[in-house]
């Protein structure tokens, strides 16, 4: 057999929780099983038409075959600069504060890897999308958990953070509405965690894949309407979730010009931008009608109110969450994250995420994302009803 060595900052790495669900998912499926696939975060809903229409006419063009430029079209990053303006009352210049990105994973891993030296060290709040932590130990660094639990809202407490601690820091990662929690963030607690960043010297790095998904009306809040936030702060941004584009791969990252830069400086060495013919579609969706996203925040809202509902009859007491395509459950007595998830795996054919994939804190935990129709959400919690899947906490 072939032998060799993965480098010590690969190997040293836990696999990714998708990596091992995807295999014992597939184990399954072998066996002829019909799954409820409520697990990964990609959305079912097709990309809309309008924005497919703009990929096959960009497709005939052939200047668009060509590699394309560092910075983007200036085109597209006139409607990040419009798009943001109108969503989020923020005011960004296109050619100094806006780069797209081959996804927004793709921009905060790199981006980690343009700041993080071995011993450097990154604050994170947990449970966390994995990227939030796995980056800083790609890049050597050591990240220091801010721990969130349900009675904080699953917002970190920074007065709880050791000046020593905090001032050694070199880069913090936020994300409100939080992949898994569903948390989300008030303009007072954004206000803190600025002045928090520059009291201490430490950039800020907002992730904000789930902007456009919140119920009840209330919109989330972008990190850039904080004044001052831009001296510190980056902020991502997907259409992975906002526009049901997962597949393409387009992203972009808005705020301080110096960060940019750096992440312009480090892509320059691995990539060579965004397919241009991604940037069109990317416009065509952001200058879309704004209805679309009623359409699509009824809809997550009625799979959220379905899972809701559906597991407070099986006798969990869980609230719902304010935003993101996800519910956090607590597992029952005597389970682990990794046995729950198999549990209804094999039990009820219903696939979720074992939370432990999102940091220690995750541990007793498993995400359940609101990815298939209410009628497949309640068939699901009526599998489970069947296999005698209820929340018991006691003995
Ligand atoms: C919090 C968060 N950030 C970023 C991403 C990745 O998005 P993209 O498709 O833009 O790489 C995800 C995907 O699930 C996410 O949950």
């Amino acid at each position: 057999m072939f032998e060799f060595e993965e480098a010590k900052r690969l190997s040293s790495l836990p696999t990714y929780v998708f990596d091992t669900t995807d295999k014992l998912k597939s184990e399954e499926r072998a066996k002829g099983k019909d799954l409820i696939d409520l697990s990964m975060a990609s959305p079912d809903f097709p990309t809309p038409k309008v924005v497919v229409e703009a990929m096959k006419k960009a497709l005939d063009e052939p200047v668009n075959h060509r590699y394309p430029s560092f910075d983007g079209l200036p085109e597209f990053r006139q409607a990040v600069e419009k798009w943001c303006h109108e969503q989020y009352n923020i005011h960004l210049d296109h050619n100094r504060e806006i780069l797209p990105l081959i996804g927004s994973k793709e921009g905060i891993v790199h981006l980690t890897f343009a700041l993080i030296d071995p011993g450097d060290t990154t604050l994170v709040p947990l449970p966390a999308y994995p990227a939030h932590f796995r980056a800083t130990m790609l890049a050597g660094g050591t990240s220091i958990v801010m721990p969130t639990s349900a009675k904080t809202g699953y917002l970190p407490d920074f007065s709880t953070i050791d000046d020593a601690i905090a001032d050694k820091a070199k880069l913090m990662f936020l994300s409100y509405p939080t992949n898994p929690t569903g948390a989300v963030a008030s303009r007072e607690f954004f206000e803190e965690a600025v002045a928090f960043c520059k009291k201490h010297n430490i950039i800020l790095v907002h992730d904000f894949a789930y902007a456009e998904i919140y119920f009840d009306g209330k919109k989330p809040m972008s990190i850039m309407e904080i004044p001052g936030a831009k001296d510190i702060a980056i902020e991502f941004h997907t259409l992975s979730k906002t526009f049901s584009m997962a597949g393409w791969r387009i992203g972009f990252v808005v705020g301080n010009h110096q960060l940019i830069q750096t992440l312009r400086k480090m892509k320059t060495n691995l990539d060579y931008g965004l397919f241009s013919a991604t940037q069109r579609a990317g416009i065509a969706a952001m200058n879309m009608e704004k209805g679309y996203f009623d359409e699509v925040r009824k809809e997550y809202q009625a799979r959220r109110d379905a899972v809701i509902s559906g597991l407070q009859s099986l006798g969990w007491k869980i609230e719902k969450p304010k935003a993101s395509m996800y519910v956090w459950v607590e597992v029952p007595r005597g389970f682990t994250s990794m046995n729950f998830f198999l549990e209804l795996l094999r039990k009820a054919g219903v696939v979720v995420s074992p939370g432990f994939g999102f940091g220690d804190l995750g541990e007793g935990y498993i995400r359940i994302a609101l990815i298939d129709s209410v009628k497949r959400i309640e068939e699901a919690i009526s599998r489970m009803e069947k296999a005698g899947i209820r929340y018991k906490n006691g003995n």
